[in-house]
């Protein structure tokens, strides 16, 4: 168990209804404002569980690596995903944080850092030299946990969150990076 009361492991198929309802509650609460509600509401929990058990049952195109957080009671609490080498990128040698999310009423206690950093940890262990995300812009609350974390704005700006239904305005987004 962790500093903040969860305990963290690598993610199995089993595990795709929780990560699908954590995914989608992170999104509709995190993205209210910042994301055209039309692609929230694509994004239901039906959908997001099919996506996990596809991306955790087969080889996924690039490797991706997802750790969850889990709480004392057994509760899914949080995720994150990270890609080697990053998708977006034509570098062998930078990772990725492809995903960080917590579920709602978890959030602020610290889950969110601890996720972030046992991935910091683990691509250092593995002598990976950078690693980049994407973050919408505006998206305040998790700019903070990874400026703490060391990540810093690489000046590349995208607009981009996956299949998007037709006529959906997709947020910008911007890169940030941290040297390992
Ligand atoms: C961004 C996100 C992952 C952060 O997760 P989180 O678990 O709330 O993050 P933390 O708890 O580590 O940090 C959040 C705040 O809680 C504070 N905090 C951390 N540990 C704490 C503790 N033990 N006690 C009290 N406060 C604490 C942090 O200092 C931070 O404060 P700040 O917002 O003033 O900087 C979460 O809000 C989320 O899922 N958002 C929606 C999806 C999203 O935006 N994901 C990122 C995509 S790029």
């Amino acid at each position: 168990m962790s500093r903040v009361g969860v305990e963290l492991r690598g993610a199995t198929v089993a595990d795709a209804p929780a990560l699908a309802g954590v995914h989608v509650r992170a999104w509709r609460e995190g993205y209210a404002g910042l994301v055209d509600p039309a692609l929230i509401a694509a994004a239901t929990v039906a959908r997001r569980e099919r996506q996990w058990a596809r991306w955790l049952g087969t080889a996924p195109p690039w490797p991706i690596v997802t750790v969850v957080a889990v709480a004392a009671g057994g509760a899914l609490a949080g995720f994150c995903s990270v890609a080697t080498p990053a998708r977006d990128l034509d570098d062998p040698r930078t990772a990725e944080i492809a995903a960080l999310y917590v579920d709602p009423p978890r959030w602020g206690e610290g889950v969110g850092s601890a996720l972030l950093a046992a991935a910091l940890d683990g691509l250092r262990a593995e002598r990976w030299p950078a690693v980049t995300l994407w973050v919408i812009e505006g998206n305040a609350r998790a700019e903070r946990v990874y400026v703490r974390a060391g990540f810093r704005p690489d000046g590349a700006r995208r607009r981009d969150l996956g299949v998007a239904p037709p006529g959906v305005e997709l947020p910008w987004q911007r890169r940030l990076r941290v040297d390992l």
